[in-house]
């Protein structure tokens, strides 16, 4: 594992090497869920083969930005799924993004999670890895040092609702109505990187990708965003839901497939369950 670690601090400098210089720019290429790919998707991709390249230990490596499996080594034991640079389009405007991973052993599905670690590229540079504990690392002078173990309260403050409104499922509306009359304050950037990062390491609250009209299998890509941060948020203490499952609880058929999500601190994600097991 401790390869892995050392392979995914590899790339982080590097991508965020290529954040600060890159010109931005969209490429002609459409990636498998059909969004036009900056090219930093795709340098952030190249970057991380590369270094997963290296890596003995690692057998097969998906990416949100490829359509299919990659197999790299055959006696590796590693399946790594990877969002090389979630929230790209955010670049643009000068906000934070990140990098996500999945470490599975022995083949892709949530039950055979081993390990999860996303990399926050803001002001500064952080990363997050959790294994048997929830750990954050700075990235300073060319190097991670280790800041802290990370735990969620059990309560929160901040409310992090994803998904466009309207098409909101209306019980969903009047529980996120609930949770503001109740004084949570809205945190949402549109980068799931950040959004979680900040409800992490501010103690609490709930960050929510429900099914939507227009995306009733929700957003978020199960392995390489759901299934990471529910293994982090379950870590660190907290809990993470489809509405009324675990989300390490669930399969998938297609390494794109997506799931409705709900990441938070004990308390808030009890209120999803009980409105969700009413509506649902
Ligand atoms: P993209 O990589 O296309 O910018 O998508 C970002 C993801 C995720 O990071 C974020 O939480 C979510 O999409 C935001 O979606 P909405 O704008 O629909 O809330």
């Amino acid at each position: 594992m401790n390869d892995i670690f050392s392979a995914i601090q590899a790339s982080a400098k590097r991508i965020k090497e290529a954040i600060d210089v890159k010109d931005i720019g969209y490429s002609q290429q459409e990636n498998s869920s059909g969004e036009t790919q900056l090219e930093l998707d795709i340098k952030s991709d190249m970057i991380i083969e590369e270094e997963f390249s290296k890596v003995a230990s690692i057998h097969t490596i998906a990416s949100e930005e490829k359509t299919h499996q990659e197999l790299l080594h055959e006696d590796g034991k590693y399946y790594i799924a990877y969002d090389p640079l979630d929230g790209s389009s955010l670049v643009d405007v000068n906000l934070s993004v990140g990098s996500i991973f999945g470490i599975y052993e022995g083949g892709f599905g949530a039950d055979k999670m081993v390990a999860a670690c996303y990399v926050v590229y803001g002001p500064r540079v952080e990363m997050v890895f959790a294994h048997n504990k929830v750990k954050l690392y700075l990235l300073q002078a060319g190097d991670f040092e280790f800041v802290k173990e990370i735990h969620l309260n059990n309560k929160g403050k901040l409310m992090a609702p994803g998904g466009t409104q309207q098409n909101w499922p209306p019980y969903h509306k009047v529980m996120i109505d609930n949770f503001f009359a109740q004084g949570y304050r809205l945190r949402y950037s549109g980068g799931m990187v950040p959004d979680l990062h900040q409800i992490l390491l501010k103690g609490g609250g709930l960050f929510s990708y429900p099914a939507t009209s227009d995306k009733p299998d929700g957003k978020l890509r199960r392995l390489f965003e759901v299934f990471p941060f529910a293994f982090v948020y379950e870590k660190a203490g907290g809990e993470a839901v489809n509405g009324t499952e675990p989300l390490l609880s669930l399969g998938f058929a297609h390494v794109h497939d997506t799931s409705p999500c709900f990441f938070g601190s004990k308390k808030e994600v009890s209120v999803v369950k009980e409105v969700y097991s009413q509506n649902v």
